[in-house]
């Protein structure tokens, strides 16, 4: 069985700091995907550093729904929104470790450095399947620390038998990353 573990909050600080935006820079990466007045999803959001960045490219019209298994994680991310004047487009979700908790439909969802800490990726993949808009994308990214290359399309292939196709591989720092398009 896959070894398990999720990342604790006090450790998100190690990659989630201000130094991060030399290497990730989430309005940058996700411009291409994420539209004004969209609805997005960010599961596994931490402290929210993909979070803000959707809230500023989904503008007013839009709306962002955090989604994770800490609330701390949840209470940092809603200080850093307040902070950045956006906390009125996100709403964070405490979610179980195999359910999202989500009821609505979205148009675009990421799941940053997270896929590789959830128990049962069929499970995952079936929930996102039936919470995207047919035709919308969705964006994983895994850390090349944590996840080998045959884990990752080990997911991408779980991802595939739940209605997903491969779009395009874009280059995310430290991590192996794929956009999935659910099949209409
Ligand atoms: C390595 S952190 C990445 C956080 C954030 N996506 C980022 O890039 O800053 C992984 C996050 O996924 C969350 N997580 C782990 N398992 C989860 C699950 N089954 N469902 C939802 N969130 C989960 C953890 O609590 C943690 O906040």
């Amino acid at each position: 069985m896959r070894e398990h573990r999720v990342c604790p909050w006090y450790l998100a600080y190690t990659f989630d700091n201000p130094l991060r935006n030399l290497v990730h820079q989430p309005e940058k990466l996700l411009l291409p995907y994420v539209k004004a007045g969209m609805r997005v999803l960010d599961i596994g959001c931490g402290m929210g550093y993909f979070s803000i960045g959707m809230a500023k490219l989904v503008g007013d019209s839009g709306h962002v729904t955090s989604v994770d298994l800490q609330q701390k994680m949840l209470e940092v991310l809603m200080k850093r929104a307040k902070r950045n004047g956006v906390a009125n487009r996100i709403s964070p979700i405490l979610c179980k470790e195999n359910s999202l908790e989500v009821n609505e439909k979205v148009d675009f969802v990421i799941a940053f450095w997270m896929v590789h800490e959830v128990p049962d990726q069929n499970a995952l993949f079936i929930q996102l399947s039936s919470i995207l808009n047919p035709g919308s994308k969705m964006l994983i990214a895994e850390p090349k620390m944590h996840v080998t290359e045959q884990g990752f399309k080990a997911s991408i292939e779980t991802a595939k038998k739940h209605g997903f196709s491969l779009v395009e591989t874009p280059k995310v720092f430290l991590s192996q990353s794929a956009v999935l398009m659910l099949n209409k």
